[in-house]
């Protein structure tokens, strides 16, 4: 079957990652159709995507929660593989509303896997993370490194989602591949898509960005007493177009049978540490805005440090990042600005 009729859902497609992948799996070739609730993204966003590569993704509005529902989508779509995004994100949120992210990020999961074994859909690639990590004992962080008690309940559904593939891929024949993302920043440079955060950005590039626009007063820098090269914590900043070409390469290894195990793990990020001085510096030398910030206190769950060991996803997914953290930090901007024209 040729690649031209190969359909993959994209659940979550209207969102940040979700949106970049469609794109890029638009101009692999393959036919794609998103469910989104729209629970945390905009159906602009639809259009936006087909700006960029002048074809509309089929879109079907779901809840993943509706088993009934995700039952009759599978038996009216004849799907070659799935690329798993649809989640609730926040990790603050969670703590507060832990049902909220266990009722959201794992029962959804399980219709999920249901149906698609029901319907002999077996490739499935998960939005995993990081956070599983915790604060690795080791840096760089390898696929290798010990899943560390979770810090987060969000954190927690990403380690337990994993068990739940790992567990369904041993008694069927789903193959899948978890990729745990590092921290995602960044725009298409076409600029028709970005980043959309809902109310006070939790993450530190929005918040920049919304700083230097004069949305917000003043970026709280979360603690300058860790113990790095300036007391501000380090991160691993992947530019989104490069983590949505990995889940490209990760689709293509479990369609072509290239997988070496029923369930393979992916650290997904550069392989570079910043500091949040050092994305702040980098900032204001690609938007030329110097950004008001204040030294506060650490934030509740935070780690020190954090970046990928990539040797394992350059190897095997024949894949590496080609932007760097100015290229993402001036796609950010320029999102943001076209924002405030809206
Ligand atoms: C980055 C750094 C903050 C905001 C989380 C999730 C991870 C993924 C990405 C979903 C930290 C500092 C932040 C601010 C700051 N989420 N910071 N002031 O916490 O590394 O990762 O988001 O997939 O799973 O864990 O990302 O952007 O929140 O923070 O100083 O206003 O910036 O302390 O050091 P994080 P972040």
């Amino acid at each position: 079957m040729n690649k031209e009729k190969q359909k993959i859902l994209i659940t979550g497609g209207l969102g940040f990652i979700g949106s970049h992948t469609v794109v890029e799996l638009q101009i692999a070739g393959y036919e794609v159709i998103i469910i989104d609730d729209l629970s945390n993204s905009k159906i602009e966003v639809l259009d936006g995507i087909t700006s960029i590569t002048g074809i509309k993704p089929e879109y079907v509005n779901l809840d993943l929660k509706e088993k009934d529902k995700v039952a009759n989508f599978f038996e009216n779509h004849k799907i070659k593989g799935v690329i798993h995004f649809a989640a609730s994100k926040a990790v603050g949120e969670s703590v507060e509303q832990p049902l909220k992210y266990y009722e959201n990020n794992i029962t959804t999961l399980v219709y999920l896997l249901m149906e698609m074994e029901k319907n002999k859909v077996n490739n499935f690639i998960f939005s995993s993370s990081c956070t599983i990590y915790g604060q690795a004992d080791e840096l760089p962080i390898t696929e290798k490194a010990p899943i560390k008690i979770a810090e987060s309940p969000y954190g927690n559904t990403k380690q337990i989602g994993e068990e739940i593939i790992k567990d369904t891929s041993k008694i069927s024949d789903l193959q899948a591949i978890a990729l745990r993302y590092f921290n995602p920043v960044g725009a298409h440079d076409s600029i028709k898509i970005g980043e959309l955060p809902i109310g006070v950005p939790q993450n530190l590039i929005p918040f920049v960005t919304q700083t230097a626009a004069g949305i917000r007063k003043e970026l709280s820098v979360f603690g300058d007493d860790y113990p790095t090269k300036d007391g501000t914590a380090v991160r691993d900043y992947i530019h989104v177009v490069d983590l949505a070409k990995a889940h490209i390469a990760a689709l293509q290894r479990l369609i072509s049978g290239k997988n070496k195990e029923k369930m393979e793990f992916f650290n997904v990020g550069t392989g570079t540490g910043s500091s949040v001085l050092e994305v702040i510096q980098t900032f204001e030398k690609v938007s030329g805005k110097h950004l008001n910030y204040k030294i506060v206190g650490r934030r509740e769950g935070d780690i020190t440090s954090a970046y990928a060991d990539t040797s394992f996803a350059n190897k095997e997914l024949n894949w590496k990042t080609k932007l760097g953290l100015e290229e993402a930090l001036a796609s950010a901007w320029k999102w943001q600005l076209k924002q405030l024209k809206q």
